[in-house]
């Protein structure tokens, strides 16, 4: 990055990303996840990681190639996630929430494989809520500590996203659109507004997911 504060600024930071989908077990076999591809929060870790910043990235299941450099903790569900990232907060100094994170996950998951004739021509899985991990952990954020979102949204998307800084005491959000094109997940490019709680309010035109990285990080410089 081609931003000289923003280079000084991330130099010796500590910055936790959650990133990817999560998985919910239904059976051995059988699970609840969805589309993220982890590509914005890859991209961010990358690039932090280039500005001197030291970074743990809390990954679900992707299939992108793990950026250099950065300690990364493979999890699978929510509850798992959850527990990396409260590990690693504590000790962070900033943390990017990207992960797709599931919001609800089987009450029971069930050993070895469902069959369907002990089943018939009908199943109803019972789900729960999971822990919402960025307002959790933002409830014991310190003063020092930065703590920025994403919000995904198909429809009132600045509202939406106004609604959840405030909500999950965040520091800045990130929205992104899950409707239109050139946006949210799956391909290698984003449409983001930058926001942050003193009223900063950034629209940016689409994007590669690593030009929306820099301009994250140059943003989440300024906090
Ligand atoms: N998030 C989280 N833990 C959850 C759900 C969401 O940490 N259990 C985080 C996401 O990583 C993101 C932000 O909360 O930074 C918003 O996620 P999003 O999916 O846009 O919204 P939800 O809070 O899940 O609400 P809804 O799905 O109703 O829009």
């Amino acid at each position: 990055m081609k931003n000289e504060l923003s280079k000084n600024f991330f130099t010796g930071k500590r910055l936790l990303i959650t990133a990817g989908p999560t998985v919910e077990p239904i059976d051995d076999v059988r699970f609840i996840s969805n589309h993220s591809t982890g590509k914005m929060g890859y991209a961010l870790a990358a690039e932090a990681e280039m500005l001197g910043a030291n970074v743990t990235l809390v990954s679900g299941p992707v299939h992108i190639p793990p950026p250099e450099n950065v300690n990364i903790i493979n999890v699978q569900s929510a509850e798992e996630m959850f527990q990396a990232a409260s590990k690693v907060f504590p000790d962070c100094d900033i943390a990017i929430m990207t992960a797709a994170v599931a919001d609800f996950t089987p009450k029971v998951k069930v050993s070895g494989k469902i069959k369907k004739d002990n089943i018939g021509n009908s199943m109803t899985i019972e789900l729960v809520r999971t822990k919402d991990i960025l307002a959790e952990l933002s409830k014991s954020k310190s003063p020092k500590q930065k703590v920025i979102g994403f919000a995904l949204e198909s429809e009132n998307e600045i509202e939406n996203g106004l609604k959840k800084l405030h909500k999950k005491n965040c520091d800045m959000i990130v929205v992104n659109s899950a409707s239109k094109p050139n946006s949210g997940f799956g391909g290698d490019m984003n449409t983001i507004t930058i926001i942050t709680t003193e009223g900063k309010q950034q629209a940016f035109p689409p994007m590669l997911k690593t030009d929306c990285a820099v301009e994250i990080l140059k943003t989440a410089a300024t906090l």
